[in-house]
């Protein structure tokens, strides 16, 4: 990967500052629990929480731990953003966890200035990430996810999974309007959504093994919602009308009910899903 590229990705969230990821995406409680309950931290000692934003995933997973009476198992929050690194460190100041400014895609812990340690974790979760990752770099992150996780660790990941290209394509573009006009240039450029085909054949090259759907997930975007999320409010009927307008233009997603418009507002749903797969022991 090269430093441009460290430095924009970086740059993307440090501008977005502090927002709510579940709420844009429409995830409920039952949602993230089920990711919870398919991690099965009960049987876990040490877990990676991979591009964790704000560390909200972590706060919930020691709050689902502690509702179970399940001991806390350790666990390392990474994140490149050094802005969400900041509110990670905050959320989570009364827990164990350990927050590092690190990158996922080279290995790099720039806390440490040392390399991310191998076979250190158990189970790795990666909510709402995969997506942030050009293609060039999507198979050296599951390769590193693969190295970070201890022989018969599991990779839990909660994202966007397509099984039609066109779409993809289109909800991709929608996404670029919308990280255009957030001044996310680098995100604009660079995000990738997959396709199960390309998520799956990635992680079995990788040498995962037992790789499933544990879930199926419907994102519900909401497109009001996102918007107060990333816009301040003069901007909201400027934003809404553009990002509108590039719905409109997506047929295929239109023609197959993943967006509608109803007065002002309109909602996308897009196909997601919390997949596993497996280091063989
Ligand atoms: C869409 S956000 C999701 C955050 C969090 N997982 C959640 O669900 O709220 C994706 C996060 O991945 C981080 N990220 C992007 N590239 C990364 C990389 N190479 N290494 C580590 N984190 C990265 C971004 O800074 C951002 O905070």
């Amino acid at each position: 990967m090269s430093v441009i590229t460290l430095s924009t990705v970086e740059a993307a969230y440090d501008t977005v500052g502090a927002y709510n990821q579940d709420a844009i995406n429409g995830f409920s409680d039952q949602i993230l629990d089920a990711m919870l309950d398919l991690s099965q931290p009960a049987t876990a000692t040490h877990i990676l929480d991979a591009m964790a934003g704000d560390g909200n995933l972590t706060v919930r997973l020691y709050d689902y731990c502690q509702r179970r009476g399940i001991a806390l198992p350790r666990v390392d929050v990474l994140e490149l953003s050094h802005v969400q690194c900041a509110f990670a460190r905050q959320r989570l100041q009364d827990t164990p966890a350990r927050v590092i400014w690190g990158n996922i895609v080279t290995l790099e812990d720039y806390e440490q200035s040392t390399r991310l340690p191998g076979q250190a974790f158990d189970r790795v979760l990666l909510k709402s990430g995969t997506h942030e990752i050009p293609l060039a770099h999507q198979s050296a992150l599951y390769a590193n996810i693969w190295h970070m996780l201890a022989p018969g660790g599991m990779f839990v990941n909660l994202g966007f999974v397509f099984d039609d290209e066109i779409e993809r394509d289109q909800f991709r573009e929608i996404t670029r309007v919308k990280d255009r006009l957030a001044g996310m240039q680098s995100a604009a450029e660079q995000r990738h959504f997959l396709t199960r085909e390309e998520f799956y054949s990635r992680l079995h090259e990788a040498g995962f093994v037992d790789v499933r759907c544990g879930r199926h997930v419907q994102y519900a975007i909401h497109t009001q919602v996102a918007i107060q999320q990333y816009f301040p409010p003069e901007a909201w009927d400027r934003i809404n009308a553009e990002i509108q307008a590039e719905q409109a233009r997506a047929l295929v997603l239109r023609r197959r009910g993943r967006i509608h418009f109803q007065g002002e507002s309109s909602i996308m749903l897009c196909p997601g899903e919390i997949t596993l797969a497996r280091r063989p022991r």
